[in-house]
């Protein structure tokens, strides 16, 4: 018969104990993946940066005329659109279709809102540099508003005169100014806007410019809440296995490992938000239906040619305080077919995915990185990844991980009292 050595028996008992607890603790995190976490930690999100091309970028009376007017759908040509209209407060300030829907349909998917006003640069190709630019965008649109700046000066002064003037001063002289004219594709607006004399044109533009930087200062207060990620991530810090079972599950943590190792996605979708803000070609398909899209190739000439950017005569910055456009590498051929980083912040919760909503689900959009197809122009930086099929959906899993709730002070995120 054989004999059990007690001594081999309690050294074999006492191992299977330790790797007992060793799996049940996760898996072990190097000290550089340790600090890879901590730099996603929503913890390490500072203030949106200033934005010295806005002076009332944290005025609250600036925030609460900008919310005004972010949920007013006389800012359109049909009275029925608003920016809440594509970017709905309890859709995560996007709208969950392919393509935005306003006066007509966009070519491109609606952003969220949640937190961009930590990118130097807005929409998918970055053709504006600020968010108080951006919002003069959609406004001018034939296919989003519709309307035109003149009419929305017409507007500030019959609906918002004292709110406008308390934050920004006296509204100019408008007797004689036609109710619409700007340099829209309606025919009308436009000729009436090539009419106007040199000091009218600037009069108006000033008073669109401060309406984009009422609705910047509402939109920066819009900021992404700690998710069960972060949760996971404070407990890998003080070594609290149990929190960190409670925080993540099994496939989700190897979907972690994966994204920070094999599957080389912090590459670009680092730091708290999960983006670098850069912009890069990773082979999307273009959109069936849709004329073909630059991206940044175009994106980076409009900024520079912008009025309203950082540089020309509506910014509140010095020159100096413009890097980011002064140093800007426009028409650079790398630039072909390359988007913005979006941040994974809620991700889960945003279908469908891409510039152009491409993918239906985030299983399309990792089965994508896995394959790494050619870029239908330009070149794809993406390379082959060797998922199995089960790394694929423990990546999807980990993706869900990243969603929390807004953090914003509860008034900011439905329509403002009438
Ligand atoms: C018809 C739907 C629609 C309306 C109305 C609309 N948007 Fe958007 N929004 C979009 C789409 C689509 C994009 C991306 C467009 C692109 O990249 O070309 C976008 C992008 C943005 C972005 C860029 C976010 C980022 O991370 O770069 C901001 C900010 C934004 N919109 C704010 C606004 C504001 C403010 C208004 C109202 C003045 C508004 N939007 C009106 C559909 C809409
Ligand atoms: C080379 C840079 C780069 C790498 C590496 C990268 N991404 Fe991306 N990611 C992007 C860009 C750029 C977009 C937007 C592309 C577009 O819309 O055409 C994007 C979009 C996404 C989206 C869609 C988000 C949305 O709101 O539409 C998800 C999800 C995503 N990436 C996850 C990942 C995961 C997971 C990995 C690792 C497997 C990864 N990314 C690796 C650059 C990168």
């Amino acid at each position: 018969m054989l004999r059990i050595d007690k001594r081999a028996a309690f050294v074999l008992l006492a191992i299977l104990a330790l790797v007992f607890l060793a799996a049940a603790s996760g898996p072990q995190w190097s000290q550089q993946e340790r600090a890879e976490l901590r730099e996603l930690s929503i913890d390490r999100l500072p203030p949106p940066p200033a934005d010295p091309s806005n002076r009332v970028a944290d005025s609250e009376r600036a925030a609460e005329l900008g919310q005004r007017l972010f949920f007013d759908q006389r800012l359109s040509a049909n009275g029925q659109v608003a920016c809440a209209s594509c970017h709905l407060p309890d859709k995560l300030f996007q709208d969950g279709t392919r393509l935005g829907k306003g006066v007509g349909t966009t070519d491109r998917r609606t952003m969220t809102i949640i937190g961009t006003a930590h990118s130097p640069w807005q929409f998918w190709d970055g053709r504006k540099d600020s968010q108080w630019s951006q919002a003069l965008g959609p406004l001018e649109s034939a296919v989003e508003h519709g309307g035109d700046r003149t009419q929305y000066v017409h507007l500030v002064a019959d609906a918002y005169r004292a709110e406008y003037e308390s934050v920004f001063g006296q509204l100019p002289q408008l007797a004689g100014l036609p109710r619409h004219a700007g340099p829209v594709p309606e025919p009308k607006a436009a000729a009436a806007w090539r009419a106007l004399e040199p000091a009218q044109k600037d009069s108006v533009n000033r008073v669109f410019a401060n309406v984009g930087k009422a609705i910047a200062a509402y939109e920066r207060r819009i900021e992404p809440g700690p998710a069960r990620f972060d949760a996971y991530v404070a407990a890998v810090e003080t070594g609290d296995a149990a929190k960190m079972d409670a925080a993540m599950t099994r496939d989700e943590i190897a979907g972690l490992k994966l994204f920070l190792g094999k599957a080389q996605c912090l590459q670009c979708h680092g730091g708290p938000l999960f983006t670098n803000n850069e912009f890069h070609n990773t082979g999307v398909p273009a959109a069936r239906g849709l004329a073909a899209d630059l991206g940044r190739l175009a994106g980076a000439k409009q900024v520079l040619k912008d009025e309203f950017n950082c540089l020309g005569p509506y910014s509140d910055a010095k020159p100096e305080q413009c890097g980011e456009i002064r140093f800007l590498d426009a028409g650079n051929a790398q630039q072909l077919r390359q988007f913005r980083v979006p941040s994974l912040r809620n991700v889960a919760g945003r279908a469908p995915y891409m510039h152009a909503g491409q993918f239906a689900t985030l299983r399309e959009v990792v089965a994508h990185y896995n394959r790494a197809p050619a870029a239908p122009a330009g070149h794809s930086e993406l390379k082959p990844l060797g998922l199995s099929a089960r790394e694929i959906d423990q990546l999807v899993a980990f993706l869900a991980t990243l969603s929390g709730p807004v953090r914003a002070d509860a008034k900011w995120l439905q329509a403002p009292a009438p």
